[in-house]
């Protein structure tokens, strides 16, 4: 049986729009600033936005040109630069990075060439080649820093230099606000899905016992609630590293937000505005989404429990790619890929959601769960072991879902992505759960 949407052609054209679609916005994101904005390092948490530029650029350089094609380096000396593992983001702006104008021109060559060799390269023969993965992968990476550079404008002080339109009003929503996922085994991970990365292989069974989980992300407005209790300032909501954590750097609130005498205010891209009620939460950590739904006498649902509530189809009994079925994302599922600027508010995207009416699910916010990052049963480090394996451990969790910062080529149902339980400036968000009556 063959997959219309998996055929060669359709995947050697996927590759070239995704490409594209990629650098049209690397471009945009490293071009509505100056060039001493490229060069700055806007949070020791980051990359000068020269750095990713260049990176993306020896990326697709050292995959498709020389692993793929087995071409020579264009500028062997630059490797080092911009091996994440070498320099850590802090050391970045310190090293002889290429000026904007040579970044740009390095990055615009090797596309150049790489655009020949994907008309020229069959889609199978080697585990790279194979339906294009190495393509795929390499949109995928530049995307993923797509996002990266969208958090370090975030960062960025000064005046605004994005602009996107506003998403939809909130939608009037009548559902429940959670519903039950039934018990039973389901599929997680894969291995069909032809530009899924090494961490989601392989497709595996895994028993979920019944549980409850939110038809919405957490909207700021509940999260003030929490606020407003004093959440922030009882250590029975806490874990002990949690705890510690919000002590230490005196945590009261997401970042970016502020007080304002009876309201809260928050910057975004350089504007600040006051806190939207109905739109999911962002900006929090793993130890406040944690500490939130134990107040909220609740928990955070396990990596398990949020693909099944994302992918399990309880008619068929099968898992599929998204939460609405099979088709890609398109603009009525879910809000993704930079084309708004901030979530939409709890219950938008209803062509979205799952068979059980679980919405957003896939974009707005990235949802931090309650799992470690951890390998399935059968992993395979692939193409290198610094992409997943590396960081397989406790320290890490697992989000999920995607958020408005990231296209779609670079999310799905099965997407795995993970960061440290104190990080919030990524685009990260949460939703809850509870055990089903047994
Ligand atoms: C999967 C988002 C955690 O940005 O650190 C980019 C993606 N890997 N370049 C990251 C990645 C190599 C990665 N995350
Ligand atoms: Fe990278």
């Amino acid at each position: 049986m063959t997959d219309p949407a998996h055929d060669v052609d359709t995947l050697r054209e996927r590759a070239l729009t995704t490409l594209t679609t990629a650098r049209a916005r690397t471009s945009l994101l490293t071009s509505c600033v100056e060039d001493p904005d490229l060069t700055a390092q806007h949070s020791p948490l980051m990359s000068p936005l020269v750095w990713d530029l260049a990176h993306i650029g020896n990326q697709e350089e050292q995959w498709l040109l020389r692993t793929v094609a087995g071409r020579e380096a264009i500028r062997p000396e630059i490797d080092g630069i911009y091996d994440a593992f070498e320099h850590p983001r802090a050391e970045r702006p310190s090293l002889p990075l290429l000026p904007p104008a040579e970044a740009r021109h390095y990055a615009a060559e090797v596309r150049g060439r790489v655009l020949d060799l994907l008309e020229s390269t069959a889609f199978h023969g080697t585990r790279l080649t194979e339906a294009g993965f190495a393509f795929g992968m390499i949109a995928q990476h530049e995307q993923q820093h797509d996002e990266t550079m969208l958090i370090t404008h975030q960062l960025r002080k000064g005046p605004q230099a994005l602009h996107a339109p506003d998403p939809e009003p909130a939608p009037l929503v009548t559902g429940p606000s959670e519903v039950l996922v039934p018990g039973g085994p389901f599929t997680m991970g894969t291995s069909t899905e032809p530009w899924a990365l090494d961490n989601e292989r392989p497709a595996h069974r895994r028993e979920v016992p019944a549980f409850y989980i939110d038809t919405t992300p957490v909207t700021n407005a509940a999260y003030q609630a929490f606020i407003a209790d004093g959440g922030y300032d009882d250590d029975r909501w806490w874990t002990p590293e949690g705890w510690a954590h919000v002590r230490q750097h005196s945590l009261h609130a997401p970042l970016f937000w502020r007080r304002d005498g009876k309201q809260w205010l928050r910057r975004r891209f350089g504007v600040t505005e006051v806190v939207p009620p109905d739109e999911p939460v962002l900006h929090v950590c793993w130890y406040e989404a944690d500490a939130y739904a134990r107040w909220a006498g609740r928990r955070l649902p396990t990596e398990a429990e949020w693909e099944k509530a994302a992918r399990h189809d309880p008619a068929g009994d099968r898992s599929m790619r998204y939460p609405w079925g099979d088709a890609d994302p398109e603009p009525e599922h879910a809000n993704l890929g930079q084309r708004h600027l901030r979530p939409a508010p709890a219950g938008s995207y209803p062509e979205g959601e799952s068979p059980l009416g679980v919405r957003q699910l896939i974009g707005d916010v990235w949802e931090w769960t309650a799992s470690d990052f951890a390998p399935y049963p059968g992993f395979q480090a692939f193409p290198y072991k610094e992409y997943s394996e590396v960081f397989f451990g406790p320290e890490y969790k697992v989000l999920r879902g995607g958020s408005f910062a990231v296209d779609a080529v670079a999310c799905r149902g099965t997407f795995r992505n993970w960061d440290y339980p104190i990080r919030r400036q990524i685009f990260s968000g949460f939703r809850t759960a509870r055990s089903g009556d047994v």
